[in-house]
């Protein structure tokens, strides 16, 4: 999984390159590359390593030269070297090209070009596409070509790959031309008169433009200069026609400073504490979707949430809440559901994926709409692959996340899930108003809980284990699991999430002083409470250490972090925001990178 951005214009490329590149940084980060043509010559600048270290040692800003394409790997196939970064290039170093994806029948066409006399550097997928392409152009056999024999020649060479792909194409002996591919994984064109962008989402140009065209699977852009103007036309593969008046414009509301860190150390800690705004935006966005998808909920009879990560916690979180409605809503890893999923017509799966481009997810959903289901997504990223697929879009209004590890946008899912499980109840006949009276109430509650951080840092810091239990019962059990994984995704240290009743069927024999655990207690009013008060005190009992997230006090524990004491339909919203505040706390102690903790990638493009 791969970030890519290209650009022509009238600008210093190298400049719009670098910006680029790291805004694109969290989508994989070992390796970056830039390729530009500056008059007769294409320049290749790569290296293993960050954007930043990348871009000074090999001095990426030296390239002049106004049309150019630059990648920021994380590896898939090939090791982190600098021959397998891109851009990758053809024998005669005339054509480049970066890829996000994986090609793959690649082997077999590096096997057929080989046997052509092509030779190759790296070990990656990517670097058949160049070659094909010259390939398709020495077959031409003409001293010179046109721009349109170029182009049907990179036509020809991409309808020979196999896999998914975004890419971008440069040829030296064309500067006035670039061309970019879609093909299951994302590639958005940001426009404007006189230059044009390709990115893997939005971020890598907004601070040039908030003009999108998202295309769609197959697409081929030919971005094209002719004097100081600069234009696009959509050409799609598999239709076989100009599909450039069907791709409709639209208007990003984001902007950048919404993507700088607000004066915090991290992006992780600037987004937590947007969360009570978050939450009241997605309070308000997409009605007339969370209506309509409340409604397939009563009317289709089984009713699933494909989602990963931290996505599929949400998605658990929505079961509980459906389940007091006597509504069975069944949450699937989405890496398993083509496994175990039972779809037909009277199915409606519903995705959650933050970033709208997750493999497995984007998977899952198209799955079911080839058994005939209703689709349905709850995603944060307009124009993304999982809005284009589904028959319903719920956008959750959280704003650009950067930081890998998802804060905000767990939140804002919890917040839309929250909504539907409002609306299915009305829908239903039940009253639901002193659930919607909550709705207000949230952002205070979560406020409460961030003024309180001095406390959960101290906490924080005063743990010492290297072990950690997450632990609770009902509808927070999620949220233990939740603890655990943003914990050890950022700490590195070991969490695991359970619930509170399983802990005694075997992982309690791992309680010592090694061990710390984590409890989220459920409300006062809530009958697990009791229950998971008395598995704390089983844990003491075995000489463990035990911090009580709770919303009243408990004698046996070592450490309190006080939280509201709420309605238990409501309390998931609150310890999340001190799960994430205690890994925060950690991980900076221990002087993590906490904003892109080690191979880890925000969005998970690949299998
Ligand atoms: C990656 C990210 C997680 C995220 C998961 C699902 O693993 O590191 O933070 O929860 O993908 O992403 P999605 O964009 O589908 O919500």
């Amino acid at each position: 999984m791969c970030g890519i951005i290209g650009y022509l214009g009238n600008r210093k490329v190298s400049e719009i390159l670098l910006k680029g590149l790291k805004r694109l940084e969290y989508r994989g980060y070992d390796s970056c590359g830039i390729g530009v043509v500056d008059g007769d010559k294409l320049i290749i600048k790569k290296g293993a390593g960050k954007v930043d270290e990348v871009s000074k040692r090999e001095n990426f800003l030296e390239v002049e030269g106004k049309v150019g394409i630059g990648h920021s790997r994380w590896a898939t196939h090939g090791s982190i070297t600098k021959e397998n970064a891109h851009p990758h290039t053809d024998c005669k170093g005339e054509i480049a090209v970066v890829h996000n994806g994986i090609i793959s029948n690649y082997r077999e066409l590096k096997e057929e070009l080989i046997k052509e006399e092509h030779t190759f550097k790296s070990q990656t997928d990517t670097e058949v596409i160049p070659h094909l392409i010259e390939n398709e152009i020495r077959k031409l056999d003409k001293p010179q070509i046109s721009q349109e024999d170029y182009i049907n020649a990179v036509k020809r060479a991409i309808k020979r790959l196999e896999g998914t792909y975004a890419l971008l194409v440069l040829n030296k002996n064309f500067p006035d031309l670039l061309l970019g591919v879609r093909n299951e994984n994302p590639l958005l064109l940001g426009v404007k008169e006189d230059e044009c962008f390709l990115g893997s989402d939005i971020s890598a140009f907004l601070e040039w433009t908030k003009e999108v065209v998202p295309l769609e699977e197959g697409d081929m852009v030919v971005l094209k200069r002719e004097g100081d103007k600069v234009s696009y036309s959509i050409y799609n593969l598999r239709e076989n026609r100009d599909v450039s008046s069907n791709r409709k414009k639209i208007t990003i509301e984001w902007d950048i400073e919404t993507a700088e860190k607000g004066g915090y150390e991290h992006f992780m800690l600037k987004e937590i504490m947007e969360e009570p705004e978050v939450i009241k935006n997605s309070a308000k966005v997409s009605k007339e979707e969370i209506e309509e998808l409340a409604r397939c909920i009563r009317d289709y009879s089984r009713v699933y949430i494909v989602a990963m990560g931290t996505s599929l916690h949400a998605g658990m979180v929505g079961e509980y809440w459906f389940s007091k409605l006597n509504k069975l809503v069944i949450p699937c890893d989405a890496s398993e559901f083509l496994v175990k999923g039972i779809v037909d017509e009277d199915t409606l799966v519903i995705g959650i994926t933050q970033s709208g481009e997750t493999y497995d997810t984007i998977r899952a959903i198209r799955y079911a709409k080839s058994k005939g289901a209703k689709t349905a997504t709850i995603v944060n990223v307009l124009g993304s692959t999982a809005t284009r697929i589904s028959d319903i879009t719920v956008m959750m209004g959280a704003g650009i996340e950067i930081a890998v590890c998802a804060t905000k946008t767990y939140l804002s899912q919890l917040m839309i899930l929250y909504r539907l499980f409002i609306e299915y109840g009305k829908i239903i006949g039940k009253d639901m108003e002193v659930f919607e009276r909550e709705i207000e109430r949230i952002p205070g509650y979560i406020k409460e809980i961030l003024n309180n951080r001095d406390t959960i840092k101290k906490v924080s810091e005063s743990l010492k284990a290297k072990n950690y239990l997450f632990i609770s019962k009902g509808i927070n059990l999620p949220n233990a699991l939740e603890g655990a994984l943003k914990f050890k995704e950022i700490t590195y240290l070991h969490a695991e999430g359970m619930s509170s009743g399983f802990l005694k069927h075997g992982t309690i024999s791992l309680i010592d002083e090694n061990m710390d655990t984590v409890a989220l207690v459920p409300p006062s009013s809530s009958n697990l409470f009791r229950s998971v008060v008395s598995n704390i005190e089983e844990i003491k009992a075995r000489g463990g250490k035990v911090v009580a997230i709770s919303p009243v006090e408990i004698e046996v524990v070592d450490h309190l972090i006080e939280i509201p004491d709420v309605l238990e339909e409501v309390s998931p919203f609150l310890y999340a925001p001190v799960c994430q505040l205690l890994a925060y706390y950690k991980a900076v102690e221990l002087g993590r990178d906490v904003d892109k903790p080690r191979g880890l990638a925000k969005s998970v493009t690949v299998e």
